[in-house]
């Protein structure tokens, strides 16, 4: 049984096989190995028992879909309209500046990757990002920066 394989048995030990369990083991698996690969998408679907394109379908519209390893933080800021009518493009260009890298790229470090996302679900509270599994709502430009310091120390 291959690592990934391995990797995903636990991980649906853990979280059960319901429908419910598919973005958590997404995200453990991105959180292991930084990246998702058709192989281990396929075997999502086969233990949690959905077609792979449903795997597929979310995979790719919390754009966790990635065919290169990420950096050790990925940062997925809100793209969708509410995010974007409150002010999320400051806050990308803010982070874009500080990281040096553009939405898509990962730092040289391998400490951040940047990437835009769908709708959180934290609308009301936007502009939102993830930073791993953890939501920060409500940002300002200065807050987005005081985070992704706090992440770059390491204290994260
Ligand atoms: Fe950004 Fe919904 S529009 S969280």
């Amino acid at each position: 049984m291959s690592n990934t394989d391995l990797l995903i048995k636990n991980l649906v030990k853990e979280h059960g096989k319901s429908r419910n369990s598919l973005m958590p083991i997404l995200q453990g698996v991105v959180q292991q190995e930084r990246m998702l690969s058709e192989e281990a998408m396929l075997k999502i679907a086969e233990e949690l028992d959905l077609s792979s394109a449903e795997v597929y379908g979310t995979a790719s519209f919390y754009t966790f879909l990635d065919t290169v390893p990420r950096g050790k933080n990925v940062i997925r800021i809100c793209k969708t309209i509410t995010c974007h009518m409150k002010g999320k493009d400051e806050i990308i260009n803010a982070l874009e500046k500080e990281l040096n890298i553009k939405v898509g790229e990962t730092t040289s470090d391998k400490k951040f990757t940047l990437l835009s996302a769908n709708c959180l679900g934290w609308c009301h509270k936007g502009p939102v990002m993830l930073v791993n599994d953890d939501v920060y709502p409500s940002l300002t430009v200065d807050k987005a920066l005081d985070i992704i310091h706090e992440y770059a120390r390491e204290k994260k």
